[in-house]
């Protein structure tokens, strides 16, 4: 271990993270009312220009009145380089109150964005005394944001975590694909040849990898959470499970569900499975018997058990028991 210990934002149950758009506001009680772990009110993309004031209007009244009991709330706000984003952080905050507690800050690009919004933020928390403090979700979705990821993730002490917003990123780095968040027929390789038999296979590979890797391990290095972003074919659920579940082996927290049937999906492949979680306690049951006996090593069904496997199974049982109390 590096003698820099990793700090780590606030941790909340992420597993899917529920779009609201603010124009819809008789979807709130509905969202307030899911299974999703954290629900976002959008201000961004599912809202027309000319509909913004009244979606402002919309979330402002909606984090007044809508119960959304221990349900994380977040508001994603329109961009840095729009005329909106001042009004939507200081009208949402200022006549939403304190019920908000996060924001999501849509395409990040330098580390000086978040700067900004933190200096706007901390103002109006100041100006209301507020006795909470905001979170920062930042979604990473253009080649700037991607190439500047890690310095972004150190940017501001309330981030708590980096999204992958998979739509955005292929516009920017101009993507050969019009897919949201799913493979391409195009991206993989073609056997040899030469090989076996003679005969050619095409494997598809995933165009993604690359970049949320990268955020991956940005989000981890600095203790924040990774998440995988929307995946837009809704009737496709099977397709919807791969992509959440190889973002879940790279290691991200949930995935987003852009429809209210994703959820469940997301929350499924993002609870660690029962038989894990069994072994986990087991090697923690393990260790507890070594430390009472005074010993050092400790082994479980005759192997050695070591000091990364004790930390996977105390994440893991850590996690599956804040799931336990969000369900029970
Ligand atoms: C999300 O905002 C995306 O662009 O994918
Ligand atoms: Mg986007």
């Amino acid at each position: 271990m590096s003698f820099t210990a990793i700090e780590h934002g606030r941790p909340r149950l992420n597993r899917s993270e529920l779009a609201v758009p603010g124009s819809r506001p008789e979807m709130f009680e509905k969202g307030a009312r899911s299974a999703a772990d954290i629900v976002f009110l959008d201000l961004e993309d599912s809202v027309a220009p000319d509909e913004k004031p009244k979606a402002r209007k919309n979330i402002i009244n909606g984090l007044r009145e809508v119960d959304w009991g221990t349900k994380t709330v977040s508001v994603r706000i329109n961009g840095l380089d729009t005329p909106y984003m001042y009004r939507d952080v200081i009208d949402v905050m200022e006549q939403g109150g304190e019920r908000l507690d996060l924001i999501m800050i849509p395409k990040v690009g330098i580390p000086s964005d978040v700067y900004a919004l933190d200096m706007l933020v901390t103002q109006v928390e100041q100006a209301c005394g507020w006795k909470k403090q905001l979170g920062f979700e930042l979604i990473i979705e253009t080649a700037q944001g991607m190439a500047n990821v890690e310095a972004i993730a150190v940017a501001s002490r309330r981030i708590e975590s980096l999204h992958f917003g998979v739509a955005d990123y292929a516009a920017s780095t101009r993507a050969r694909t019009t897919r949201m968040g799913g493979p391409s027929p195009s991206y993989g390789v073609l056997t040899d040849a030469t090989g076996d038999g003679g005969g050619r296979s095409f494997h598809w590979g995933d165009l993604w990898h690359y970049a949320l890797s990268r955020l991956v391990v940005a989000a981890r290095a600095n203790g924040l959470r990774p998440l995988d972003g929307p995946f837009g074919d809704i009737p496709d659920a099977e397709g919807y499970r791969a992509q959440a579940n190889r973002a879940a082996v790279l290691g991200c927290d949930g995935k987003w569900a852009i429809h209210p049937s994703q959820i469940v999906l997301a929350n499924e492949v993002f609870t660690p499975p029962e038989v894990e979680v069994n072994q986990a306690r087991r090697i923690l049951l393990a260790l507890k018997d070594a430390q009472a006996e005074g010993r050092g090593a400790v082994a479980l069904d005759g192997r050695m058990i070591d000091l990364a496997s004790i930390r996977q199974a105390e994440i893991l049982v850590k996690k599956a028991d804040e799931i336990r109390g969000r369900t029970a």
